[in-house]
């Protein structure tokens, strides 16, 4: 599995880009999906967010973040202080996985496999060389795990300003070129869809809120 074919040319732009990922077949997640859902936002954003996958509204509506997870974001954002008009939001993997359980209409998210996750990579880096954000935010562990690699713990990790790792920094990150000019760093925290399955979602949500200050701290 690797996007990489699929890849335009360096200096393609997000629409570019954009446009390239509508067709990828790098993996077998375009079978099953409705459609690609890119990244959004600001070229020029200072931060980037980064979550796991499109869920199912993503799936439908061709944009990340736009189902229940994208409005606990939204408002987490609000109260650390972050404009989304300046955060560019993306995945690391770009289409929906899901399984269908017997008997049921719903589709359920089904977390993508490492090498979905390393076949997905490229267009990631190309959105990183593209945006050159600041900082970076992984949201749950999944994204963090795309960046740093599998042995990364996001309960162990989150809220603190980490080095950024390059892409040849998680040990079975799958290299592809390091992407690190004028990336001060990254912080990682929950997915916002944690706060939504918690008993305890105020608590869990100022966690959320907690760590994005320090991101955005680091903006300042
Ligand atoms: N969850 C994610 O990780 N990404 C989305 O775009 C939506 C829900």
């Amino acid at each position: 599995y690797d996007a990489t074919p699929y890849l335009p040319g360096r200096r393609a732009g997000l629409a570019g880009l954009r446009r390239a990922a509508a067709s990828c077949r790098g993996c077998p997640l375009y079978e099953d999906a409705t459609q690609t859902v890119f990244g959004e936002g600001d070229s020029d954003a200072r931060i980037l967010l980064l979550g796991e996958q499109p869920g199912d509204q993503e799936d439908r509506q061709g944009r990340p973040f736009v189902g229940p997870a994208g409005r606990v974001l939204e408002r987490a954002l609000a109260d650390a202080g972050i404009d989304p008009a300046g955060a560019y939001v993306t995945n690391a993997v770009k289409h929906f996985k899901f399984v269908v359980p017997e008997g049921r209409k719903r589709r359920i998210h089904k977390a993508p496999s490492l090498r979905e996750m390393t076949a997905c990579r490229p267009w990631l880096e190309a959105e990183l060389r593209v945006v050159r954000p600041d900082v970076v935010v992984a949201l749950g562990a999944t994204a963090g795990k795309a960046l740093l690699g599998s042995s990364f713990r996001v309960t162990e990790r989150r809220g603190a300003l980490l080095q950024w790792p390059g892409f040849d920094g998680g040990a079975d990150a799958g290299g592809g070129g390091v992407v690190d000019e004028g990336i001060l760093g990254l912080v990682a925290t929950i997915h916002p869809s944690a706060v939504l399955r918690a008993d305890d979602r105020d608590a869990v949500y100022a966690g959320l809120v907690s760590d994005l200050r320090v991101a955005a701290r680091a903006l300042d």
